[in-house]
């Protein structure tokens, strides 16, 4: 049973009025994804622990803390700090167990992201160290790509380990997710969609939130 849970990605948010455009998805998101990229593991560069910690006196929703950086451990800590709830972390760094350590010890949970291009068999052995695997359906950088459709064989093959193993791990994708193709990645088994401008782009996000629940799994 998917667990069935939005997550719009504030990288298409107004960022200088993000307390606003948190409180105009408020009522409709499960969570809140942030977007942290250090213009080193992607050329773009967004935020950080400074703006977690600014979020978190505006919302009690989690946040989803997706870090696309070359050195997450430095900054684990400082993301705990700042009242993240997850922190998201690269395979294609390297061995990631211990980064999900250090991120359990610091009472978060830990998350395992593959870009597109990376086989599921890269994440699989990881599968009981997470409480969420990310499966990217763009390559990571930018928002507004296009959704790249063959991720969905990899979110299929999660949804049929994760289940065959009874493991406690929520299935997130990330990238290029609109209302229209929302169902495609429910019914592979996704259970938490991020969508930064299909939700924000949109001129009532609320709006946009509701009409992907209803396509994805109504
Ligand atoms: C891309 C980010 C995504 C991005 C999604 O590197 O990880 O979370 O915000 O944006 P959309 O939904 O516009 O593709
Ligand atoms: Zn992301």
């Amino acid at each position: 049973m998917s667990a069935r849970k939005i997550a719009p990605s504030i990288l298409a948010a107004d960022f200088a009025n993000l307390a606003a455009d948190i409180e105009r998805v408020a009522a409709d998101a499960d969570l809140l994804h942030v977007d942290c990229m250090d213009g080193h593991y992607v050329p773009n560069l967004t935020i950080g622990p400074p703006v977690v910690k600014a979020l978190r006196k505006h919302t009690d929703l989690p946040l989803d803390c997706h870090l696309m950086v070359s050195n997450p451990g430095v900054l684990l800590r400082d993301f705990a700090d700042a009242g993240a709830d997850g922190c998201t972390v690269h395979v294609e760094l390297g061995d990631p167990r211990p980064l999900l350590d250090r991120i359990h010890t610091l009472g978060m949970r830990a998350g395992l992201v593959f870009e597109p291009e990376t086989p599921f068999d890269k994440v699989e052995p990881y599968l009981g160290d997470i409480e969420m695997l990310l499966v990217m359906s763009v390559r990571t950088g930018y928002g507004g790509q296009s959704f790249i459709a063959s991720v969905l064989d990899k979110a299929r093959a999660a949804r049929a380990a994760i289940d065959a193993r009874k493991l406690n791990v929520e299935i997130e994708i990330d990238g290029g997710i609109k209302i229209d193709n929302a169902r495609l990645a429910a019914d592979a088994g996704v259970d938490i969609l991020v969508s930064g401008t299909g939700i924000f782009g949109r001129p009532d996000p609320a709006a946009a939130i509701r009409a992907m629940r209803a396509a994805a799994w109504g």
